[in-house]
């Protein structure tokens, strides 16, 4: 994947380390992301073109505060410090930090001095994307404020010199205006990078990496018939050959008819070594009285697992599992420094007593978008790369409270009438996931002359690029209403159907 004009990123643990990977990457500049702890050395012999600093969630101030190697400073190559980084490199070099009583997030004026490089083409005051409640008080000897907000007094500050730079907002986040000027001007006047990487150079160098990390070990992949898990599968089909069996989980949680069309796909479409184990039961006995949604995950997730052994036995010994894990599910769970919202269940509730070697999970630094692409290059086919996203525990995190197969068989209907009507409108491409949520709401209604105590059906679609933030789509009114006339005249025990009008954040796209 390497080639030798690369980035750094050193993580400090901050929610958006892989949102500068992938603007970077979009700019076609290859980077990698390392620990804050990497050695300045280390840094020098990998002939980086420039170093990112993430931002982070601790006070630079504070004792235990992730510090970098002070030796990274000297080596004459390009900094540019984001929000935590910044302050650090305020910090380390002499400057000072206070901590303001407010904190300031979210959209602010920056003016900007455009003499500086770093402000190459952009206008001299423009919006950008605050989220600190620490600020630089004092630049270390040497380095001039090169942006200042109303509230913040060093936005930005450099030492041309030494090629330090430092941003106290996010140029990484769509919400800043110029953030893409910005990171351009750095990765290529300041970083003299010529941007002639593409992302097909993923596919060889990973199918190659993990050609080296399997070698003729076997593999068993958790195909799901989502994009994430096929994508991964054929990534690793294509390193692996006959050695990848893979195994669908049909929990039972799935999309009306999903498991029939998948199975289809796979033997159909690809040559891959398939077993479709029907779970249904099994599950549902498991989550029999659940009704905490963390508790909802983990036992699916377990289970899931369970499972695979079960059929690796079968097979004979198997080495690696692979999972169609992605950047979101990653920095979700709160996998290294990043703080947990919610467990995903293929990171964060896998069993201790896993009986595999290890696992292969090709995706982990991509965005959904980024799996897509790779998909097509793969030649997976256009209904199964665009399919909507879906996640690992499947319907259960729909249903608020118990999940039983009456609730399934109702959810299963209500969102097969949303999805059927949303293709028929020709909205599919533009909303980015829509379903239907079981919401544990029952309430009055009537029909014919009758009086009805029944379910309310949620109906959730929203717009994102990323899945991090997302807005709720704005399907047209006739065509919520055609969808509403349709599920409760066709849905059996629904007589009320509502839409979600809330973005990310504060809500999740989920509903548990
Ligand atoms: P949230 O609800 O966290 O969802 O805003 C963001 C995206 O992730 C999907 N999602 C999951 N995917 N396992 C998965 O593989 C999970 O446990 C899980 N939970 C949420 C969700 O559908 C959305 O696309």
């Amino acid at each position: 994947m390497r080639n030798n004009e690369a980035i750094l990123i050193l993580d400090f643990g901050g929610q958006y380390s892989q949102l500068i990977a992938r603007r970077v990457r979009d700019l076609n500049v290859f980077c990698e992301i390392r620990p804050y702890r990497t050695s300045a050395e280390d840094i020098a012999s990998c002939g980086y073109r420039g170093i990112i600093f993430s931002g982070g969630p601790e006070t630079v101030s504070d004792e235990k505060a992730p510090k970098c190697d002070p030796g990274i400073f000297k080596l004459g190559i390009p900094v540019l410090g984001i929000c935590y980084g910044a302050q650090l490199m305020a910090y380390e070099l002499g400057g000072d930090v206070k901590s303001a009583d407010i904190r300031e997030y979210g959209k602010t004026e920056v003016d900007f001095h455009t003499y500086s490089k770093l402000f190459r083409d952009m206008s001299d005051r423009s919006v950008c994307w605050m989220s600190h409640t620490v600020y630089i008080s004092a630049v270390p000897k040497g380095f001039r404020i090169t942006a200042t907000s109303k509230t913040c007094p060093t936005a930005a500050m450099e030492n041309e010199e030494l090629k330090l730079y430092a941003t106290q907002f996010h140029p990484e986040v769509q919400h800043t205006e110029c953030g893409t000027q910005l990171l351009k001007n750095f990765l290529f006047s300041i970083c003299a990078c010529s941007g002639d990487w593409k992302m097909d150079s993923f596919v060889t160098t990973t199918v190659k990496a993990l050609k080296d990390q399997i070698g003729d070990k076997k593999v068993i992949c958790a195909l799901s018939g989502g994009v994430d898990s096929s994508v991964a599968a054929v990534l690793v089909h294509q390193a692996a050959g006959k050695n990848l069996t893979c195994i669908f989980v049909d929990h039972g949680l799935l999309r009306k008819d999903e498991g029939d069309e998948v199975e289809k796909i796979f033997r159909k479409q690809f040559d891959i070594n398939l077993i479709r184990v029907n779970a249904k039961d099994r599950f549902l006995s498991k989550l029999a009285g659940v009704t905490e949604p963390e508790r909802k995950r983990k036992i699916i997730g377990e289970e899931f697992i369970r499972v695979f052994e079960e059929e690796a036995k079968k097979i004979g010994h198997v080495d690696y599992l692979c999972q169609g894990t992605i950047y979101p599910d990653v920095v979700e769970s709160g996998s290294g420094d990043a703080a947990t919202i919610k467990s995903h269940h293929n990171v964060g509730g896998l069993p201790d007593d896993i009986g595999f070697t290890g696992l292969v999970e090709p995706l982990r630094d991509l965005f959904k978008d980024e799996v897509r692409k790779v998909g097509t290059q793969l030649g997976i086919p256009d209904n199964l790369v665009w399919r909507q996203p879906f996640p690992g525990p499947g319907l259960a995190i729909r249903i608020m409270g118990e999940v039983t197969s009456e609730k399934l068989e109702i959810l299963q209907e209500a969102d097969a009438v949303f999805r059927d009507e949303i293709a028929n409108s020709g909205l599919s491409r533009t909303i980015n996931q829509y379903f239907a949520v079981l919401t544990g709401i029952k309430s009055v209604g009537v029909m014919g002359d009758g009086r009805t105590y029944d379910n309310t059906i949620a109906l959730r679609g929203v717009t994102t690029s990323d899945f991090m933030t997302a807005d709720w789509a704005r399907i047209p009114y006739d065509v919520l209403a055609k969808i509403s006339d349709r599920i409760v005249n066709e849905v059996r025990n629904v007589n009320r159907v509502v839409y979600d009008i809330t973005s990310k954040p504060p809500a999740t796209i989920e509903w548990e």
